[in-house]
């Protein structure tokens, strides 16, 4: 089918279905396009438990539908591709987790969204790459805590609160591990007058992370940011060019709402070939057939939850 049949049937589908399409901003343009809400994966968890429709097609990656399906019981979570997995995620294994935990009897365990429900309902706070610091400046200081999975996330946030007794897991998003220093450097060199924003899970947050905590590298502003943290920033900016260290994706969105701004990617090559596995024959896929459904075990979601449910209170 063409995109234009392709996105009529899917619109019929819909209205069909009772359903509503929920994509991140790193979907490829076609998916973002044919999208009712875009957003990070905060917003979107979010969203999910607003929307009306009963049926919620998530266009993203599993741990992000499978967060959905946590918080909005009562809907019907389908995600058109069972393999549109997450690196990060999979960086963790309850079993290591566990032993971890027994490593640092009493410590308070705080993990990233990026993780699977199991994982989850073994947490005492989910955070997200917006409200990390909060999370954490919200524990008693005399209580260890255990950071997971993302060690540069990680690594910024113990730099931002002077944190001591924080310990953080090593592992990484392969994407982001991806954006270098020197990537960096070449792009920020070349463009005059650009802001460089960047997400906190790259690699090339750890050689500038004191330049960081100031607000700016190499006489430009820096800011660090979650993918919907980036799209207000460049919204609301009277800058005219950005540097913008995160996945790819995310650059289509920029350039639609603000065309008269220029956007560069800090690495072409940081693409994630996961979230670039839903494409809009899959979505018209799923509303036809009733498919992929995403389900968490009860005692899972129920403990998952409380996790999330502080990290949606804490701002
Ligand atoms: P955001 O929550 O900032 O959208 O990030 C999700 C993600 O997977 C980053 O790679
Ligand atoms: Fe996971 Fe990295 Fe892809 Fe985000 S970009 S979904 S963290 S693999």
């Amino acid at each position: 089918m063409q995109i234009k049949d392709l996105n009529r049937s899917i619109e019929r589908l819909k209205k069909e279905r009772d359903a509503v399409i929920l994509a991140h901003n790193y979907q490829i343009p076609e998916v973002q396009d044919v999208a009712d809400i875009i957003g990070d994966s905060l917003n979107l968890s979010r969203q999910a438990a607003k929307v009306p429709q009963k049926v919620i097609i998530f266009c993203g990656v599993h741990f992000m539908a499978e967060t959905a399906a946590i918080i909005s019981p009562d809907k019907r979570v389908l995600i058109p591709d069972t393999q549109a997995g997450c690196s990060l995620s999979d960086s963790i294994t309850v079993q290591e987790l566990r032993e971890w935990k027994k490593d640092h009897p009493g410590a308070v365990a705080v993990g990233y969204v990026n993780t699977t429900a199991a994982i989850k309902s073994e947490l005492d706070y989910c955070c997200t790459s917006s409200n990390a610091i909060n999370v954490v400046n919200s524990i008693p200081a005399d209580r260890e805590i255990l950071f997971l999975p993302d060690m540069f996330l990680g690594s910024y946030v113990s730099k931002t609160t002077g944190r001591k007794n924080m310990f953080v897991w090593a592992g990484e998003c392969h994407v982001h591990a991806g954006i270098s220093a020197s990537d960096v450097n070449e792009k920020i060199r070349t463009l005059e007058d650009a802001e460089f924003i960047i997400h906190p899970e790259c690699s090339c947050t750890t050689p500038i992370l004191y330049d960081m905590s100031t607000g700016t590298y190499q006489n430009k502003a820096v800011s660090v940011l979650s993918t919907e943290g980036m799209m207000n920033h460049v919204n609301n900016s009277g800058s005219k060019n950005f540097v913008v260290a995160t996945e790819t994706g995310v650059l289509y969105r920029m350039r639609k709402q603000n065309p008269q701004k220029r956007f560069v990617a800090a690495s072409e090559k940081a693409e994630c070939q996961y979230m670039k596995m839903i494409t809009l024959q899959k979505i018209h896929d799923s509303l036809l057939h009733d498919r992929y459904h995403v389900t968490v075990k009860k005692d899972i979601a129920k403990k998952a939850r409380l996790a999330i449910d502080r990290m949606l209170a804490i701002g």
